[in-house]
């Protein structure tokens, strides 16, 4: 039986074990799928246990996805340009830390075919998932992507360690063509940005990185002034179906059969 894990702080919303369960039936993977929150003192000896073949796959979520990568022996190219992993394996003998963040967003962006050539973003917020964020956008192509927080040091953090990203201040919308958030705020239904979008151009994409809550304040204000939205289920679908390839080199299909199974909670 091929044990798996996902780690974070919370853990209990985590729909992946779901999921990745309902993979191994579909795929006939002897597999299982748990999840737990970890004391920072615990996650050490988690990931030994990757190298001692006792769990076979780990995801990381929230406020670990830095914190795994100084107990991993090797890691991606992307998880290295984030600093970021969310998906461990034994590979060669080692462990190894990757990051399907980055192909999450980006598959969910291209599967609405808009043309994204000489196009401008902006992201608020600068948690653990914006460099992730940041990758992706600049591998779709876009001309410019900014990125809007609170507090500025943080945002200071990621630009250097990406360069060509500009720093807005908070509280300015500007005129972009798509509009991320990537703050935690709308996790909980009453929470709300209070950003005033009236006065914007029209055919903007607003993006919301949270699934749960799907429908937050930040949509549904982008939605009334007919702009189109997306919310963070398929960016979800996408990193679990890119680790889930990682571990047992299988595309899991994601379909309505899939999407309705995890809706019916
Ligand atoms: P982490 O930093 O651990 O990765 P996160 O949940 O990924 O945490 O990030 C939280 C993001 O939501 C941060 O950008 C945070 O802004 P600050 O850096 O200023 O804390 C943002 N955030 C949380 N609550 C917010 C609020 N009430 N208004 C604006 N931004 C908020």
């Amino acid at each position: 039986m091929k044990k798996h894990l996902i780690i974070g702080n919370p853990i209990e919303h985590s729909l992946s074990p779901k999921i990745h369960n309902y993979w191994f039936k579909k795929n006939q993977i002897n597999g299982i799928y748990e999840k737990k929150k970890p004391n920072l003192d615990e996650i050490k000896e988690l990931i030994q246990k990757i190298k001692d073949e006792k769990i076979y796959g780990m995801n990381v979520t929230v406020p670990y996805k830095q914190e795994v990568i100084k107990y991993l022996d090797n890691l991606s190219p992307l998880a290295k340009k984030t600093n970021s992993v969310n998906t461990i394996l034994k590979k060669d003998g080692k462990t190894y830390g990757d990051n399907t963040d980055v192909t999450g967003f980006e598959l969910s962006i291209y599967d609405l075919k808009i043309n994204l050539e000489n196009r401008t973003a902006i992201i608020f917020g600068a948690g653990g998932v914006v460099p992730s964020i940041v990758v992706a956008l600049q591998n779709l192509g876009l001309r410019e992507v900014n990125i809007t927080n609170r507090t500025s040091d943080k945002v200071k953090v990621i630009k250097s360690n990406f360069p060509k990203v500009n720093e807005i201040k908070w509280g300015d919308l500007g005129n972009y063509d798509i509009y991320v958030n990537a703050t935690s705020v709308g996790l909980k239904k009453e929470d709300d940005l209070n950003l005033d979008i009236t006065n914007l151009e029209k055919g903007k994409l607003f993006y919301d990185v949270i699934y749960n809550p799907p429908m937050t304040n930040f949509l549904e204000k982008a939605k009334n002034c007919g702009h189109q939205i997306l919310n963070g289920e398929k960016m979800f679908l996408y990193q679990a179906q890119k680790a889930f390839e990682l571990w047992h080199k299988i595309s899991p299909k994601i379909d309505n059969n899939l999407i309705n199974y995890l809706k019916n909670d």
